[in-house]
């Protein structure tokens, strides 16, 4: 039994790649949606239906545990596929409040009330849907107080790193900053609340400048999971190696996943539903 992880697009691969890093012991099944990518820019209903269906195809396969290395299907699909009902032994996680839960300076599992924190001006950079959710501020309303938000919706920037077009979206990146800091001049720190935008995290930097503590998922997610599996160790049982499967094109995500993570890596093309075999 692999241990799963979905996004839409290529974006999750940062997430894999911390967690490959931190749990080399571990085997992944990495899953990703490219045919319907972005789902940034869909409506919540439409970013369900995908999500709950590739969850599932996943947990048929024999993956019990899938981690949504999208926070855009974290922040729009997961309380509502919760609320819904897991099936019994299978798991799903998100990405998003590990973030919160290391902005907010909590442990996994404190539920004490919301309390004062140390970063009090935060720049959220994700999708469309991730925004206009406002899930980010809601689950650190649970966590803080007295911490403002500004949200920057950063149109354009998944669809310019599936096409592989850098320069347009390092552009794009520094358009977004810009935007971000006629509204909020001085942030203290950033949260890339993206998958994909680690692969950017330099140009964020830059834009950004060096005062800026940029939040950035794969790690914390990673470090969140080696707690996790500590807690639950059935989910750490053997599959089938590591594997990469697509619902797009195959070829061209071989090509720019190992562009982008300066390693091989070999995509299969399956259509959701098939026998993904983790
Ligand atoms: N990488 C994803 C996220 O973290 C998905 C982006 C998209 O499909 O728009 O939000």
């Amino acid at each position: 039994m692999a241990i799963g992880i979905f996004d839409s697009g290529l974006g999750g691969l940062t997430v894999w790649a911390a967690i490959e890093n931190r749990l080399p012991e571990l085997e992944l099944t990495y899953f990703c949606d490219t045919r319907n990518t972005p789902y940034g820019v869909r409506d919540a209903d439409d970013i369900y239906s995908l999500t709950r269906s590739h969850v599932h195809a996943l947990w048929n396969n024999g993956c019990n545990l899938v981690i949504l290395a999208c926070n855009t299907a974290s922040a729009v699909a997961l309380r509502r596929m919760q609320e819904e009902g897991v099936p019994d032994g299978r798991r799903v996680l998100g990405v998003f409040v590990p973030i919160i839960e290391t902005l907010t300076e909590r442990q996994w599992g404190d539920n004490s009330p919301p309390r004062e924190v140390a970063m009090k001006n935060v720049a959220l950079f994700a999708t469309p849907a991730t925004v206009s959710s406002r899930a980010f501020q809601r689950e650190l309303a649970f966590r803080a107080i007295g911490v403002d938000v500004e949200a920057q919706a950063c149109g354009g920037v998944v669809d310019a790193i599936e096409e592989g077009d850098m320069i347009l979206s390092e552009a794009l990146v520094r358009s977004h900053v810009e935007a971000l800091k006629r509204k909020m001049p001085n942030p203290e720190a950033a949260i890339l609340g993206c998958t994909h935008y680690p692969l950017l995290q330099e140009v964020f930097q830059r834009a950004l400048g060096p005062e800026v503590k940029i939040l950035s998922q794969p790690a914390i997610v990673a470090e969140s999971l080696v707690d996790y599996i500590d807690r639950h160790p059935e989910m750490k049982s053997p599959g089938s190696g590591n594997r990469f499967l697509t619902t797009g094109d195959h070829v061209r995500n071989s090509d720019h996943a190992t562009r982008f993570l300066k390693r091989k890596i070999v995509f299969e093309a399956v259509w959701s539903g098939t026998a993904l075999e983790c």
